[in-house]
């Protein structure tokens, strides 16, 4: 049985008090939630501050991370290792996110790299596939996601995948307001977990797959009705406490 995993991506946002505010916040707006695991990647600079404010709450949140590189330690000015991320309790990784695909030229490969990194290091990588619009658009939706997942599967065994969880956020659904619709999303999730089957039942009955792009209060409970669909990976609306607390209930 897959537990449904709902993941705030906080992005380039925040301050101390922004962190603490919304920390403690979260941790009231999640009295009585059950049945889902809850997640939060603030930006690394506040994971000392998290991991602490994390550690007198009385709600499980897990601590994650929005990157990681792929240098253990040594001459890489700037690099943060997995080492360094656990030391701070941070779990759950995020890697492949389509902005650093795009902004910081990340690779199919590249990621990938990152994703069996993790993996040595007992962490949970949560791996961002999804299309441009211009591809869902050309129809390419199923195949750009494939071949995502690919570079993992064909380097590191789909069995690596286990543990791992997967999300699918189509790019032009990031930030626009314009999320996919539950049915549309499912049908995707559907072609990822029966890509994924392909290689092994077994593993794509059990990958975690999240849904991100745009999802809130509003919406989460349709997406999270269907059947593929185990949770979500928010961003805008992960920065109220209130919201997110919400989108966690509906899972
Ligand atoms: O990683 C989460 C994400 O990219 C979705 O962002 O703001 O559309 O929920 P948002």
């Amino acid at each position: 049985m897959r537990h449904p995993l709902v993941m705030g991506n906080w992005k380039l946002n925040g301050n101390k008090a922004m962190v603490s505010d919304l920390i403690k916040g979260l941790d009231n707006a999640l009295a009585g939630v059950e049945g889902v695991d809850v997640a939060i990647a603030p930006p690394v600079m506040y994971l000392d501050l998290a991991q602490q404010l994390l550690g007198k709450a009385q709600n499980k949140i897990v601590l994650g991370a929005q990157n990681v590189d792929v240098n253990a330690s040594g001459a890489f000015t700037g690099d943060i290792s997995p080492e360094m991320l656990k030391d701070f309790g941070a779990t759950h990784i995020i890697i492949g996110h389509s902005e650093r695909r795009e902004y910081h030229k990340e690779s199919d490969e590249f990621v990938a790299q990152k994703f069996a990194f993790l993996k040595e290091q007992g962490l949970t990588p949560v791996l961002c596939i999804g299309e441009s619009e211009a591809q869902n658009e050309a129809g390419e939706t199923v195949e750009v996601c494939a071949r995502q997942l690919d570079a993992v599967i064909k380097t590191q065994g789909v069995e690596a995948l286990l543990g791992a969880v997967i999300a699918y956020e189509p790019i032009w659904a990031i930030g626009t307001g314009k999320a996919a619709t539950a049915e549309q999303a499912q049908e995707i999730h559907a072609a990822i977990r029966a890509h994924i089957a392909s290689f092994s039942q077994n593993v794509a009955e059990q990958v975690v797959i999240q849904y991100g792009g745009s999802v809130k209060a509003g919406n989460a409970a349709e997406l999270f009705a269907m059947p593929d669909i185990d949770g979500a990976l928010v961003g805008g609306a992960a920065l109220d406490a209130e919201g997110f607390a919400a989108i966690a209930k509906a899972a």
